[in-house]
Formats: C-alpha cells, structure tokens, sequence
C-alpha cells in the first residue's frame, strides 16, 4: 500500500505502461469488444483512459483475487445512481449490490435466509409447476423464440419464488420496468463517471421510472402483509427475518432489498437457461448423451433435489456453458483507499472492472478454451477466481443454489419433452448489457418431437466470437445424431 503523496499514474518501475488512450464509450459501447482488445494489447491488467479520467481492468485469477477477496478495501459500486434523500430512486438502491462494510454484512445475513438449502427445497415444486405450465403451450413443429420464453419464464418464477404470486401479469410489468429501470441506471451511471452532457435529461425520467417501480413493489409487499400468511416466499421470509439484535427490516429496506433481487435474478438466469439450451442444441453428441442420462434416471420427469445430485453430465453441462457464455460478464469495485495492483498505484475511487467473459477464455487455464467441452470438467478443480459465473469471495451471489436448482429442474424438462434445433441460418448474437451477456437478436429455434434426431445448426452472429461451435467427436454444424 502507498501514501496519497506518492501516488503516480502508474509505476514508473514497470517497462510497458498497460493503458490504452481512447474513448471511455468504447467501453460502454460494447464491453466485450472494448474488454478484449485491452487484454489481447495489454495483458491481465490494463487501463483504458480518457482526458486523465481511467478505467482499470482486471483478468485472471490473480488480479481476481485480491480484489474481489478484500471487499474493505475494494468496494461494490453498482451502476446505480443514488437519487436525492427520500426519493424513490434512493430507497430502490439500498439493496445488498450497493451497500458496503458492516450494513452489507448484517443485511447480507438478513437476506440469507431465504437462499439456504431448506428453503430452497420449497420452491423446487413451483419451479416444475410453472416449467409444466410452460412447455404446455409448446407444440413440435413451432419456431419459437426460446430466449423470450426463458424470459417470460423466470419472470414468473422470480414472481412467485420472491413474492409468493403467480401474477403473470404483473410479473411480466414488473419484470419490464426493473429491466429498463436497470438499464437506465448503468447508462446513467457510466455517463456520470465520463461527464457525458446529455445525461441530464436522462436522470428525470430515471427518477420519474423509479416512482413508478417502487409504487408497484409496494403494491406487492403490502398486498403479502395483507393475506397476514407465513409463507414460505423470499419476501415473507424477509418480513420475518431479524439480525442478532432482534431487529428487522424497515419498508424502505425491503424495497431496496426486494427490487435488487427480482433484477438480479430473472435475467441472469434467463440468460443461463438459453446459452445452455443453445450450446446443447449445437453439440448433438453431448446433447444425446445427456438425454440419455436424464431419461434413465428421470424418466421424463424433474429431478428432485436428492436425484439433482446424481446427474453428472447435467453438472458438467451447466458448469461449462456458464463458462462459456457467461451470463454476468463482468462487474465492478472501487477502491476506497489508495492501493498497489499490477504495474498501478491506484488512487482512492478507481473503477475497477473484473470478468468473467474474459477470465473464462484464457487457455492457460482453459485448454481450447473456445469449445464446449463439459467432459473437460472430469476431475478438474480450479480456483474460484478463475471460473466465477457467481463471482467470488464475500460477496459471490446470494442467489447462486436458487440459480443452480432453477437449471438443474427446467433443463431436463425441456431437453427430455422436446428436441430444440436452432433455425438454420440464424443470426446468434451475444451482446453485453447492464454488465449481463444476453442474446440480443432473440433465440429462435424449431420445436420437435423428443424422437427426432439432433442436429446442430450452421448459424451467424458475432456468438462465432465467443465459443468454437465444433462437436467434440469433430462433427461439424449440419450434423445429424441420431435420437
Ligand atoms: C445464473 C444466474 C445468476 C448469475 C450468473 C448470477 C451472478 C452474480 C454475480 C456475478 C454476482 C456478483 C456481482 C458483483 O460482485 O458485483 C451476483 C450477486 C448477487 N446475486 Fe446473483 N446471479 C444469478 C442468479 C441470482 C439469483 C437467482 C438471485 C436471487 C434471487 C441472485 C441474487 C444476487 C444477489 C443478492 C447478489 C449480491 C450479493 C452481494 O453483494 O452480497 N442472483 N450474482
């Protein structure tokens, strides 16, 4: 650690400077892109630096390491913009991704609760109702767009799971104003950071979208104290949940907490539910191996949490598309005192961005790292800050055995009731948006009976960028396997 009078922009000692001049846009622009040409220029730590205002990047499990396990010293600053005192915007960014110290400790041990295994065991059930409920509607012979179903999906499930309703309705409407609501403020917040003059304007309407989304939040709280029930949603759990003191959560509270988890959880894992679908539907042999381990053990059914367990292909599967198409690119930390990383003396309140989309490609640590290989998972470990889907360290996600079970339950049910091809021809692009890897041209593909063959797509897009779409057995696109 150096003292504020020492500081320089970089250290003098290190023979090539790892920053890059340009537009801080670049990065806001097209993150992957941006992130990509800064680790092939530079290496696992590089600089991307404007008018003397700098981002600092981070690769890699040793970078990864010492900033995301020293959460006093690198703080989470979420693209959020705080809002006045008492406005709405301010109370809807009082959740667990903006807090620090010890108010992140006890209300990450509040928060907790609901994401333990006990009660993670009452929500498989809703979880197999709505994934029923929705392959109902699906029919072979159907082109649908998969990632609007995954979506739709998990705003149903987010719904019922957090609030205790299946209010498709007002699921899809919340859903809707949180994904715009967040996209608002991470736009804002990098225009915030880079001075851009027309954020302004921008930041009434924010605040005007907050008042609206907390309104109808409130609407959701009020309406689980009014039916006075103990039930067993995250939302009554953090109702009833108190610290050591006895003390619980005030309504201002619980809007901050409840609004950061419906945003953090229906996207990333609708996001997750179709890159897996996607990479499956791309690589017949493993797709068919894992049908075949699904159909001996389930026999066309959902796992419970015990069978979940047993089902190591699943595990494999998952575990390498997170790796793969990451669904949370990256994130961000400030340090809240000067500090030494790399060639860099970092002065108090550097951005700092690590990520995952970057990390999880590097071959050193990944051979072929661009290939789907799940079997590259047998008898693999490797450090929590080289393969992080969830992050790492004391703020890894809250949410990640939520996130796991709601995979492990949905993707047997889809993969064993129906064969998913990917329309040939379709333009597969993955972009970044509000720190998330989405697929931004939808996920369109053909709907078969279970009998047909699997068969792997020639398709376009920049998804050509992210992942070598090659069998493991060097079957090519075009393929057939046999069901
Ligand atoms: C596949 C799905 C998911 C992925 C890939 C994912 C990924 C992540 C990542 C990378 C972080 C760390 C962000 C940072 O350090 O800046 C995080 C934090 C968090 N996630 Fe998730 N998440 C998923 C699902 C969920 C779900 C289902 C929930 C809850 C319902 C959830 C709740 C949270 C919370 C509350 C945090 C903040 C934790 C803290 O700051 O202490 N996530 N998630």
């Amino acid at each position: 650690m150096v003292t504020e009078p020492e500081l320089s922009p970089f250290n003098p000692e290190s023979r090539a400077v790892p920053i890059t001049q340009g537009r801080l846009m670049d990065f806001s622009d097209n993150p992957f892109t941006c992130m990509r040409r800064l680790y092939r220029t530079h290496g696992n730590i590089a600089a991307l630096e404007e008018q003397g205002q700098r981002l600092v990047f981070i690769f890699g499990p040793q970078y990864n390491q010492q900033v995301l396990s020293d959460a006093r010293t690198f703080h989470s600053r979420f693209f959020a913009i705080r809002g006045p005192r008492n406005s709405s915007q301010r109370r809807l960014t009082c959740g667990l991704l903006s807090m620090n110290g010890e108010e992140h400790k006890r209300h990450r041990r509040l928060v907790m609760g609901p994401f333990q295994r006990k009660s993670i065991e009452g929500y498989r059930d809703h979880l197999v109702e709505l994934a029923e409920q929705m392959l109902a509607d699906w029919q072979p012979g159907q082109v649908r767009n998969i990632f609007r179903d995954m979506t739709h999906y998990m705003l149903r499930v987010t719904s019922s799971i957090l609030f205790g309703f299946d209010l498709p309705e007002l699921a899809y409407e919340i859903g809707h104003m949180i994904e715009r609501w967040v996209a608002m403020n991470h736009e804002l917040g990098m225009g915030a950071f880079i001075s851009d003059p027309g954020i302004t304007s921008a930041y009434s309407k924010l605040l005007e979208l907050a008042e609206a989304l907390e309104a109808k939040i409130l609407a959701m709280i009020n309406l689980r104290r009014s039916l006075n029930s103990q039930g067993n949603d995250v939302l009554s759990l953090l109702i009833q949940a108190r610290d050591e003191n006895g003390a619980g959560m005030t309504d201002a509270e619980l809007i901050g907490q409840a609004s950061v988890l419906f945003g953090a959880a229906h996207l990333t894992t609708a996001n997750s539910l179709t890159w897996n679908l996607f990479l499956l539907a791309q690589h017949p042999g493993i797709a068919s191996d894992l049908v075949d381990e699904l159909t001996e053990n389930l026999h066309g059914e959902a796992p419970t949490l015990e069978q979940m367990e047993q089902l190591p292909l699943l595990e494999r599967a998952i575990k390498e598309s997170m790796r793969v198409l990451p669904a949370s690119a990256y994130s961000q930390r400030i340090n809240v005192e000067p500090v030494a990383i790399g060639p860099f003396q970092l002065p108090r309140g550097t951005p700092i961005i690590f990520s995952q989309i970057i990390t999880h490609p590097m071959p050193d640590l990944f051979p072929e790292p661009e290939r789907f290989l799940p079997d590259r998972w047998l008898g693999m470990t490797t450090s929590p800050y080289a393969y992080m889907p969830f992050a790492a360290g004391p703020r890894m996600c809250l949410g990640a055995s939520l996130a796991m079970t709601t995979l492990k339950v949905t993707l047997p049910l889809i993969v064993q009731r129906f064969r998913l091809t990917v329309v040939p021809g379709a333009t597969i692009n993955g972009q970044v948006r509000s720190t998330m890897l989405a697929p931004t041209n939808g996920m369109p593909m053909i709907v078969s009976e279970p009998t047909a063959p699997f068969v792997a797509s020639r398709v376009e897009g920049n998804i050509h960028e992210m992942v070598e779409l090659r069998e493991a057995d060097g079957a090519t696109a075009g393929q057939e396997r046999a069901a």
